[in-house]
């Protein structure tokens, strides 16, 4: 693929993008998506109330759909995600005994990781788990289990698919500060611990004119000794020509940053057009248009590879 087959030219090992049945489906997407685009993650899925809606009852139609078009068309996958407070079943958040929320984390990573085995890249283990401080979200996992619901996760999912790169994930990682800073500490403590982490996902949902700390703050978080990834790129912008314009220029110094980082491993972006962005239309966020048309911001991309 184009923007893919650049990427890899410089080193490193995908160009990405978020797809689903609702875009893997309609033609102009798939044929973008098989065009320029070497890895994709589920954009919905593999979320926990996709796929457990019930305890122990699993449903996996969509996020097998996508698993098979990446392995017919070679593609990598990145798994997305297997602990979130978001998109998070009721049944789960009601937990009230760790003994219990334990066994329900172990069965759901185990369960996930093993019918995908061999067939991931990376998974996004853990996601968003931070507060802007830095410190630990309070969610049913956390108030439950500490911090070891994090070591709890990962451990499981290296035991299901020993091949996979483990991602801890999370946003407003694109600058210096407290929650970087946190993201930093955290890895240094669950390093400390033996827990089998292979990678920090810098999510990069950012609005125009805030590229420029980007690659100094890949280096911060690879300084951790782990990979990184950007793996949920889209840069909030409008439809005038001059936003568009630095949203352009925006696209090209995000590229650069992750050729500039050697631990930097790929890029993802959060879909294909403008027209099916979760940001909305009006924000024009991505790198093609509602009309599927390549943008300023796909020739910025391709201009830094
Ligand atoms: C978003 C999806 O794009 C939407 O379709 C859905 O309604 C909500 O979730 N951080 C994440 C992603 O890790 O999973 C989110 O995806 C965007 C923010």
């Amino acid at each position: 693929g184009l923007l893919d087959a650049k990427i890899k030219a410089k080193g490193k090992k995908y160009f990405g993008s978020a797809a689903d049945p609702g875009t893997i489906n309609t033609a102009i997407d798939a044929t973008i998506l098989t065009s320029d685009f070497g890895a994709y993650t589920p954009e919905n899925s593999m979320k926990w109330d996709a796929t457990e809606p019930s305890r122990g009852a699993f449903t996996f139609t969509n996020s097998d759909a996508l698993v098979a078009f990446a392995q017919a068309h070679g593609r990598l996958v990145r798994g997305h995600t297997l602990v979130w407070h978001n998109q998070l079943p009721s049944w789960v958040s009601s937990i009230t005994s760790a003994a219990t929320l334990t066994t329900v984390i172990q069965n759901h990573v185990t369960t996930l990781v093993s019918r995908y085995k061999g067939k991931i890249y990376a998974w996004d283990v853990v996601n968003e788990c931070l507060n802007e401080d830095g410190s630990l979200r309070s969610s049913v996992f956390f108030r439950l289990l500490g911090e070891s619901f994090i070591d709890i996760a990962f451990k499981a999912a290296r035991a299901a698919d020993p091949a996979a790169k483990l991602y801890i994930n999370d946003f407003n990682l694109d600058r210096p500060g407290s929650k970087t800073s946190g993201m930093v500490a955290l890895v240094g403590r669950l390093k400390a611990r033996g827990v089998p982490i292979d990678g920090i996902g810098t999510q990069t949902h950012i609005s125009i004119g805030n590229a420029g700390t980007i690659a100094g703050n890949l280096q911060t978080l690879a300084n951790t000794g782990l990979d990184v990834a950007i793996t949920e790129l889209d840069i909030a912008s409008s439809t005038s020509s001059a936003d568009q314009a630095q949203q352009s220029s925006d696209y090209k110094t995000v590229a650069k940053a992750c050729l500039a980082v050697s631990r930097c491993v790929g890029i993802t972006t959060w879909g294909v057009s403008d027209k099916d962005s979760w940001l909305t239309a009006a924000k024009a966020p991505l790198l093609w248009d509602t009309n599927f048309v390549r943008k300023p911001a796909y020739t910025g991309v391709d201009s830094a590879f």
